[in-house]
């Protein structure tokens, strides 16, 4: 799957009935019928398949938020690589900090997903980031560092896989470290992943946490940052779609 730039990724995280997420569907499927870069929502699982359904003869990417390290079992409430996929996935959320820091999600648990997703065809978009006490301490770069050796599966290529850097203090805080901090991290980010992977320098590397269409140019102008994973502005198709067009996308 070719992902040109700029990547923006929409997660609707526990928002959106039947009809409001099919009317933001909607709103965007009328933008979006051919994109000069990448826009993918990410809706419920309630919704996929008719979200997915909505899009389908437009280029927009419909994902999940997570999915199960299982294709099929006893695992009562969960859903599999598989089922989404069947439901009309392309994509898949995994290691959001509400599933790492909110459920107690672990690298180790997340890897399995991951060899999930790709057996069943699924883009993975890998979320890593540090707390605040992380921050503080100075311990940024170690933790994601770690998040990344613990997260991905060994062996792997660098196709179908996305990262997204997303501090866990930014997220739905109004919060943003500095562009310049930005700039840094996803420098290091790419170093991390070339070591990592086989042309590893290749994965697109999204911004996330508060971004808004005041903010998503800036971000998005910096050489590292291939795009953005928007939560709360993306509920909204006038202000993602800004995203969207902030970062060059048309
Ligand atoms: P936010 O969320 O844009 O609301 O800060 C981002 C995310 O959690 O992906």
């Amino acid at each position: 799957m070719r992902l040109d730039r700029p990547v923006v990724f929409g997660n609707w995280k526990m928002n959106g009935l039947r009809a409001e997420g099919l009317a933001l569907a909607g709103a965007l499927a009328d933008r979006a019928v051919r994109l000069t870069g990448t826009l993918g929502i990410f809706p419920p699982f309630t919704l996929v398949h008719a979200v997915a359904q909505r899009v389908k003869d437009t280029a927009i990417l419909v994902g999940g938020q997570d999915c199960h390290e299982r294709a099929s079992g006893a695992f009562t409430g969960c859903v599999s690589a598989p089922m989404l996929a069947d439901a009309g996935a392309k994509a898949v959320i995994l290691g959001h900090s509400e599933r790492r820091h909110g459920l107690g999600e672990t690298d180790a648990l997340i890897c399995a997903k991951f060899r999930a997703a790709r057996a069943a065809g699924l883009l993975v978009v890998l979320c890593i980031g540090e707390t605040e006490a992380e921050y503080l301490a100075g311990e940024r770069n170690a933790r994601l560092a770690a998040q990344i050796a613990g997260s991905l599966p060994e062996g792997i290529g660098p196709e179908g896989l996305v990262v997204a850097y997303e501090p866990v203090w930014a997220i739905g805080t109004g919060r943003t470290p500095s562009t310049e901090e930005i700039r840094a991290i996803h420098g290091e980010l790419r170093a991390l992943l070339a070591k990592r992977i086989v042309g590893g320098d290749t994965v697109p590397l999204l911004y996330g946490g508060s971004v808004k269409p005041e903010n998503a140019a800036e971000i998005m102008a910096l050489a590292d940052v291939d795009g953005v994973l928007v939560g709360g502005a993306s509920l909204d198709a006038r202000s993602f779609w800004s995203i969207y067009q902030a970062g060059g996308g048309a």
